[in-house]
Formats: structure tokens, C-alpha cells, sequence
């Protein structure tokens, strides 16, 4: 289903028709919400679904925007979103009733879908693109995408993800609001040339549904390793904004069981005790040494 939005920001507009066409997947992108500009497609998304009594049949459901006007980013961020041929972009994920052991495994979406993203960038462009944990894309340090999972209710109750995709593509970097600047870029910059956002987006959604297919029937254990390999966060000398417990710095040493950020600990007071091992879930990670 393809509308025409209410055009605050109809340059370089998405193919939709080609997209369709071209899109190979079960369920991901096949009922297609596009609009040129709205506030947030995550937003839009949760709204759909809070008065939804028919969950199951909109798995898979693909919202697209061109721009966005208050766009979302985690920790409470807003998320910068020009019309300059980026991609904006939230999938709604209602797990099968028939998956075993749901519940354990949802901290794993965030990082499985980052995966999928860096997979597929470094597929369309030949760039190492990278994973900052839990699910930044980076090149070359800096930051190129963003991903916000938000999680709700139906009106018959039954649990749905909105995984929320914004990926710096086309914009020009001078569009980047002066504090973004040092730490953001985007594809085009780094490829040298503009990229074609219904090929990444092609290219994009059968990755994203095959892991959240693999995660809800099979678990994480299997895609671990691949996630690893990702992540250019371990092994490096981070600082770490905690919630509760202020600011840590350590060695990022490994992913835990459920996804959390395992890190060596090198900032306590007492240099005498041997580092513990602190296990990280929500926290801003910043990388100071490789
Ligand atoms: C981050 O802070 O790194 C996450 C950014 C997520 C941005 C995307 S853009 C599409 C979707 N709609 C939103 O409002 N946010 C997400």
C-alpha cells in the first residue's frame, strides 16, 4: 500500500514500485505503509498497532518515510532525519505463538537486527561496516545508523516489536547539525558515489527476517559468533555512561548470554583488587582505544 504522504519533503522520492517488485521475502515489506514525511515511522507504527485486534496479520508490516519530522533515537535522542535520500524505516515484528521461549530471547532483536544492517551495508558497498554494541552501524569509527526497538501491546494484548531503522545514505554531511558533525557520516561519503536505496532496502529486509526468524524459532546461540565477529566494541578500551552507577571505563571483553556487554572493569578506585567483570545492558558506550 503506497500513499502519497502529506509532501513536506517530496524530493528524491523512494520507488515503491520497484521496491515491491523487486523485494523477496515471507512476510517483511509485503504490506508496505510509505509516506514522504511524517514524524516518526515508530511512532506511527506503535499508534497502528495499540488499536490493532488482529495482530498476527500484520507481521512483517514495512513503514517508510522519506523524512521525518521528530524523528526518534534511543535514550531519549531525536533522531536527524532530512529528505536527502536516507533511509527511515520501522518493521513490526509479532512473534509467532508457536515460537518457544520468546521471552529470554527479545534482548537479542537490537543487536541481531544491527547485524543484518552491517551484513547487508558491507554486502551493497564493500565497506567494513561495523557494530558498536549494542546496535550502532559504524565506518571507521563513526556513526552511520541508528537502531530504536520499541516494544507494546496489541488491543488484545498480544506482544509486538517495532524495530526502527535510520540509515545516513545520501545526505550531505554540511546537513548534519554542528554537535552530530565530528562522530556522524554517511554511505555516500564513505563509498565515494550515492547509493540506490531500494537495492540496500532489497537487500535489507529478507536479512532482517531470516535472523528474526532463526532468533524466534531456534534461539540466539547460533548467530552469536556472527554477531561477535561484528562488533568492533570488544576488545577495546570503552567508557561507559551507567544509569544507576554513574561512569566506568574497561575492556569490553565479550557479549553475555542474553546479549549484555560484558566489561573488564580498569576504573575502580583500588588498583590492588583484581578488575571485575561487570555485565552492561543499558548504558551510552563510548570507544576510546582499539
Ligand atoms: C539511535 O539513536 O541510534 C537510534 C535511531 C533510530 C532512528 C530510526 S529512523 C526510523 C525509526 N523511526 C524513528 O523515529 N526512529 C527510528
Amino acid at each position: 500500500m503506497g500513499g502519497p504522504g502529506n509532501d513536506r519533503c517530496p524530493a528524491d522520492r523512494l520507488d515503491i514500485d520497484r521496491l515491491q517488485a523487486d523485494l523477496h521475502t515471507h512476510a517483511f515489506g509485503k504490506t508496505l505503509r510509505y509516506i514522504s514525511s511524517t514524524a516518526s515511522t515508530n511512532a506511527d507504527a506503535l499508534a497502528y498497532l495499540q488499536q490493532l485486534t488482529a495482530p498476527a496479520a500484520v507481521h512483517g508490516t514495512l513503514l517508510l518515510a522519506d523524512c521525518q519530522t521528530a524523528g526518534r533515537g534511543r535514550r531519549g535522542r531525536t533522531w536527524h532525519s532530512p529528505a536527502q535520500g536516507n533511509i527511515y524505516m520501522s518493521v513490526i515484528v509479532v512473534p509467532d505463538p508457536g515460537a518457544k521461549r520468546i521471552g529470554p530471547w527479545l534482548s537479542w532483536v537490537p543487536l541481531f537486527s544491527a547485524l543484518a544492517v552491517a551484513d547487508c551495508l558491507s554486502g551493497c558497498t564493500e565497506l567494513a561496516v561495523s557494530v558498536k554494541w549494542p546496535n550502532d552501524l559504524l565506518v571507521a569509527d563513526k556513526k552511520i545508523g541508528g537502531i530504536l526497538c520499541e516494544q507494546t501491546t496489541t488491543a488484545d494484548r498480544t506482544p509486538a516489536i517495532v524495530i526502527g531503522i535510520g540509515l545516513n545514505i545520501n545526505a550531505e554531511a554540511d546537513s548534519f547539525p554542528e554537535e552530530l558533525r565530528p562522530g556522524a557520516t554517511t554511505l555516500a561519503a564513505e563509498a565515494g558515489h550515492r547509493l540506490d536505496r531500494v537495492m540496500i532496502l532489497t537487500d535489507l529486509l529478507p536479512q532482517l527476517e531470516q535472523r528474526m526468524d532463526r532468533l524466534f524459532h531456534e534461539g540466539p546461540s547460533g548467530m552469536i559468533d556472527e554477531f561477535t565477529r561484528r562488533c568492533s566494541t570488544l576488545g577495546k578500551t570503552v567508557r561507559v555512561a551507567l544509569e544507576e552507577n554513574g561512569i566506568v571505563q574497561g575492556i569490553a571483553e565479550s557479549i553475555g548470554p542474553d546479549g549484555c556487554l560484558c566489561l573488564r572493569v580498569t576504573s575502580d578506585p583500588s588498583p590492588t583488587l583484581p578488575h571485575r567483570l561487570l555485565e552492561v545492558r543499558s548504558a551510552e558506550v563510548i570507544h576510546l582505544r582499539g
